[in-house]
């Protein structure tokens, strides 16, 4: 396997980290993830002699326990690794797939009306979830401690249950209706139809046989074996469309991260079928041009909302699965191209979007969770997962313990239709059998000339805006804390508005952007996940930050 993967590795892999001979090892290893019990997983596992990647597939499990209304077995998620060994980076594609049965119009009605709840709720919304492949194939490739080491955390804490927080109350309140219409799920997550007050405790006995059958078999009961049948069986009697063949035939896909330089850092971060790279290195192209540091606060935000427009502008337009339409790459990727789109941004004054170049394609989170590790060797992890909105699908196949994923409604399911997130898509992201659905999960890795960060959060849409704003924030000197605390504010091209989170702006910032012509909307919560981790190359410090809008945990270790 190790040999497949340095094959692998020198045909994908571009951008390695520079390390020079002033580089030192990182001074511990740190892990930074939404909740507690899952950071103290990978913890253990770094102790244990596990690298980066073992604590990866640790973390990952464990969170699909205890975080199940975020990622989990039956999502799909994005692993972007940096192996010291060789200095290569490493994209692995672990995204759900369209069933072989799933058509472009599968979600509208005989009017043409798109029918939104089919796309959120129930069998017809899921995908071909991609996370237990994605966890298999870290391990057999990366990992160094036994896979069915790295799973017993999850394992232990699907039987003996896990504590539920706020943030579980907030997430089973969201879906209260749509759990109660699968009296499975029900049972599972709530307590007696309600959601759960903080301090439930939730155990998930089927989950844990699932979770043993996956580390025993390295997947082939999910895929292959007796789950593969109860996951049809489930998406079928709930107006589903899987068959066993869509779960055999499933793969993980490798991929070249995309990359770009700003100002002498290097960027790596996620490649189509994310869109998340690619606006984040869009926009960064685009701010490049500008002396951000000397520009006012308003001027900032104002360059940084016209950046964002136009990525996201060009996400609907260009983006979907790589392995079914031509993305045009390079150009996107340009710092010419980057001129170019930039060539009508005013200092003074607010573009409108649909006054930009129209979609021209021909083809076309609320939850979700995100973790960051550095080992002691330097390897790194940034990992992005999902089950898409809270609970998924709401499905749970009897005998299974699995919570499907509703990435489905990820597809532009009919032409400028918004979907869950209000994203828009012209063709790229149509739905076809064995598709993936675009996503924005934007795991990044940035290195400076001294500095390293591992970077990513949840939060649908907004997830790529969030990456911008932190990655801005360390490229200017700050650190993990700065960086998940940095106030947020997104522009997806449509609808054309700045959305802020409650109390991201000042009274007389939210005017002098009126002034510039801007339309603001204040959230009506603050929101993301944001999970940091930082290493100074030359003195190897490692550094650690959860996001203070969460109930995640960074903890460092020297
Ligand atoms: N399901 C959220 C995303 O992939 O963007």
């Amino acid at each position: 396997m190790f040999i497949l993967r340095v094959l692998c590795c020198s045909l994908l892999l571009t951008a390695a980290m520079a390390v020079d001979s002033e580089t030192s090892h990182p001074d511990g290893f740190a892990v930074s993830s939404a909740h507690p019990q899952a950071t103290r997983a990978g913890i253990k596992i770094l102790k244990a002699g596990g690298n980066a990647f073992d604590a990866a597939i640790a973390v990952a499990a464990t969170l699909a326990v205890v975080e199940p209304y975020s990622s989990g077995i039956g999502g799909g998620g994005f692993f972007l690794l940096h192996v010291a060994e060789d200095d290569s980076n490493v994209f692995i594609d672990a995204r759900e797939t369209a069933p072989k049965a799933a058509s472009a119009d599968m979600y509208l009605d005989d009017e043409g009306e798109f029918l939104r709840s089919k796309s959120l709720t129930g069998g017809l919304a899921a995908g071909i979830p991609g996370m237990p492949a994605g966890l298999v194939y870290l391990s057999e490739n990366f990992g160094r401690l036994e896979f069915t080491t790295n799973m017993a955390e999850a394992i232990r804490l699907a039987k003996e249950g896990f504590l539920t927080g706020k943030r579980y109350n907030a997430m089973a309140s969201y879906r209260t209706e749509d759990l109660n219409n699968f009296p499975g799920s029900a049972e599972l997550f709530l307590d007696n139809g309600f959601a759960p007050k903080p301090g439930f405790r939730v155990f998930q006995q089927e989950l844990a046989r699932t979770l043993e059958l996956i580390a025993q078999t390295n997947g082939h009961a999910f895929y292959k074996g007796e789950i593969a049948k109860r996951l049809v069986s489930g998406v079928l009697a709930t107006g589903g469309i899987w068959s066993l063949d869509d779960l055999a035939d499933y793969t993980v896909k490798l991929r070249s991260p995309v990359t770009t330089t700003y100002r002498g850092s290097k960027i790596v971060s996620a490649p189509p079928p994310s869109s998340g790279g690619i606006v984040l290195i869009e926009a960064l192209n685009i701010l490049e041009r500008y002396d951000l540091s000397v520009e006012t606060d308003i001027d900032r935000v104002h360059l940084v909302v016209e950046a964002m427009r136009r990525g996201y502008r060009d996400r609907a337009d260009f983006l979907g699965d790589p392995d079914f339409i031509n993305i045009p790459l390079e150009r996107l990727l340009s710092k010419s191209y980057a001129d170019g789109v930039a060539e009508n941004i005013s200092t003074t004054k607010a573009s409108v979007s649909l006054e930009l170049a129209p979609l021209e394609s021909k083809v076309e989170g609320r939850d979700t969770t995100h973790f960051s590790i550095i080992d002691a060797e330097g390897n790194l992890v940034a990992a992005t997962l999902s089950i898409n909105t809270p609970f998924g699908s709401g499905v749970v196949p009897k005998g299974t313990g699995v919570v499907l994923n509703n990435e489905m409604d990820d597809f532009s399911a009919r032409r400028m239709t918004p979907n869950t997130y209000g994203l828009v898509g012209a063709g790229a992201n149509s739905i076809a059998p064995r598709k993936r659905p675009l996503s924005s999960m934007t795991p990044t890795f940035i290195e400076s000339n001294d500095r390293v960060a591992i970077l990513g959060t949840p939060g649908g849409s907004r997830i790529i805006s969030m990456v911008l704003v932190s990655a801005l924030e360390f490229l200017r000197g700050g650190d993990a804390e700065s960086m998940v605390v940095a106030k947020r504010y997104h522009h997806q091209y449509l609808p054309d508005q700045i959305n802020y989170e409650k109390g991201g702006f000042t009274m007389s910032e939210v005017s002098n952007l009126r002034g510039k012509g801007h339309q603001l909307k204040e959230s009506s919560r603050n929101y993301g996940n944001m999970q940091v981790v930082t290493w100074e190359k030359k003195s190897g410090k490692i550094a650690a930050a959860s996001d203070p809008r969460g109930e995640g945990q960074a903890t460092v270790e020297k």
